[in-house]
């Protein structure tokens, strides 16, 4: 395996992102909004050095950005539909997400990819949809444990990211890649931060190999129980940029103290 040198560490601000999924109302949604809110009154360098949001269900995502507007907090979707507007029943277009200030858009969670049949090509679609709107396309990317016990970890990673490069090169090096493990997603399994280093540089490896540009300065998130109490680990390794957080962005509290544990490697 070949690890390149973390020579952009310092470029590479930390980004913490709440992937709430389908959970919640309006009044828990409020709440929530206002919690991080508070958090962000309460100690206002908290965000310091951290790019930090929120991607809540469709329905919510417009009463997130009216709340969190004046906030250092943003936000974005969970998914985006691989076609331009038209007769799409059902489905929520680039262009829409751009008209509610999304900054950005998950693509490919392995949720969207098991239960929803998404193909390589059409998050590839996806990808040079969002970025034509704007959108910073934040590519979802794991493997599952079956694939992990087989000791395909990096051949299932690397067709991943092999389908995903020339829509990745399209996007004038704005692009996220998050590295959720299938295993380690609601599970309470993390992977160690050593297993997520080694993945992240694999991941960084393939992008250089594919050509894309930026690749060094792409931020690779983490997801998978990121928790207050495994956070810090995680982000102190070199290729780990952030987390895409499940569970625990539903408690303010521990999405605010996940936020702390990503600006800490800001100033490492
Ligand atoms: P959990 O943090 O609940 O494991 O979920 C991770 C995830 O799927 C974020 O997209």
């Amino acid at each position: 395996m070949t690890a390149p040198a973390n020579t952009e560490k310092v470029r590479r601000k930390p980004l913490v992102l709440g992937n709430w999924k389908m959970n919640g109302d309006v009044a828990t949604a409020e709440q929530l909004l206002s919690g991080l809110l508070h958090g962000e009154r309460e100690l206002p360098a908290l965000l310091a050095g951290v790019e930090a949001g929120v991607c809540p269900p469709f329905p919510y995502i417009g009463l997130a950005a009216a709340r969190l507007a004046a906030s250092q907090f943003g936000w974005g979707a969970q998914n985006v539909a691989h076609f331009d507007n038209g007769a799409y029943t059902g489905e929520v277009s680039a262009t829409m997400l751009r008209d509610l200030a999304c900054t950005w858009v998950l693509i490919g969670h392995s949720e969207r990819r098991a239960y929803f049949g998404e193909t390589d090509a059409q998050l590839s679609t996806k990808v040079e949809f969002a970025h034509r709107a704007g959108l910073v396309p934040v590519v979802c990317v794991g493997e599952s444990l079956a694939e992990r016990e087989a000791s395909k970890t990096e051949s299932v990673l690397a067709a991943q990211i092999n389908g995903l490069c020339t829509a990745l090169a399209s996007t004038n090096e704005r692009f996220v890649i998050a590295y959720e493990p299938v295993w380690a997603i609601g599970t309470g399994l993390t992977a160690s931060p050593e297993q997520a280093q080694q993945v992240h540089a694999f991941i960084r490896s393939r992008l250089v190999a594919g050509s894309v540009p930026g690749a060094a300065g792409a931020r690779i998130i983490y997801g998978g129980s990121v928790k207050p109490s495994n956070a810090q680990a995680l982000f102190g390794q070199p290729d780990v940029d952030g987390g895409l957080i499940g569970g625990a962005s539903l408690v303010a509290a521990d999405f605010l103290s996940i936020c702390r544990a990503a600006a800490l490697r800001s100033i490492r």
